[in-house]
């Protein structure tokens, strides 16, 4: 079965012994394709919107995989018991919606992988889960359509990052790949004309650029991961 480059990348993150839960699944092609990939894996996919989900239900039964992924209607982990996964893969979602997702502690309390693309704030993301008791195992940034996404896995525990390994990721820091310097050279670019165009008076908002341009131009200058001294606590 075919399916997009970023959906493939995501599916490289999950392992066959992992208990997953597909949240906002859509057509389920994800999770279509894990299962042609992995024989024994069961996997629930939920969606919140009717449409969506008779979508994955049609697709799911044409591909005869109906007693292996179980469909089911709703918002986040509300459709779930906490014994029922150890795994949540989320992708294709913006940062507030899977913020609001995750914050469901009753459900959380098995958890052991969480496995995301979020289309936006993808600081604010790593902050947030690191927050929830979880550190950064893997990492990647994927392009896919022109469009350059990244792709975090988080595994139970506690680690103290700099501020650049929360900005970039830990482990993108540490690869800096082709994709990296594509999408910071971009990204330079856009903070610097945005520079330009914040008033004065705007003294925050012109220091928070400042900051972001520079260690922008340090992460893709220098030859070696040049980590902060100070660790966030
Ligand atoms: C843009 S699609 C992404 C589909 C797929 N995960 C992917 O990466 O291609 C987002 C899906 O999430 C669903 N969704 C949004 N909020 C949700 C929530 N709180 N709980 C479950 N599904 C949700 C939407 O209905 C939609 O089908």
């Amino acid at each position: 079965m075919k399916i997009s480059e970023r959906l493939k990348e995501i599916c490289e993150f999950i392992s066959p012994e992992d208990r997953i839960i597909d949240i906002g699944c859509d057509h389920a092609l994800l999770d279509i394709y894990l299962c042609e990939q992995y024989k024994d894996l069961k996997v629930i996919a939920s969606d919140i919107h009717e449409g969506a989900l008779n979508n994955a239900i049609k697709n799911v039964k044409n591909h005869n995989l109906i007693d292996r992924i179980s469909l089911r209607l709703g918002d986040g982990l509300t459709i779930v018991n906490a014994d029922e996964f150890d795994t949540i893969l989320i992708s294709g979602m913006g940062f507030y919606t899977i913020k609001d997702i995750l914050s469901n502690e009753p459900k959380m309390v098995n958890v052991k992988k969480i496995v995301v693309q979020s289309n936006t704030d993808v600081v604010k993301l790593r902050k947030f889960i690191i927050k929830l008791g979880f550190k950064i195992v893997n990492e990647k940034l994927v392009k896919d359509n022109d469009i350059i996404y990244t792709i975090i896995e988080f595994g139970l525990g506690k680690e103290k990052y700099t501020y650049d390994e929360i900005y970039f990721g830990p482990i993108i820091l540490k690869n800096k790949d082709e994709l990296f310097y594509e999408y910071y050279s971009k990204k330079l670019l856009k903070y610097e004309n945005l520079l330009l165009q914040i008033p004065k008076y705007e003294i925050k908002s012109k220091l928070h650029h400042k900051k972001l341009i520079k260690i922008i131009r340090r992460a893709l200058t220098s030859t070696e991961n040049k980590v902060d001294e100070k660790k966030e606590k």
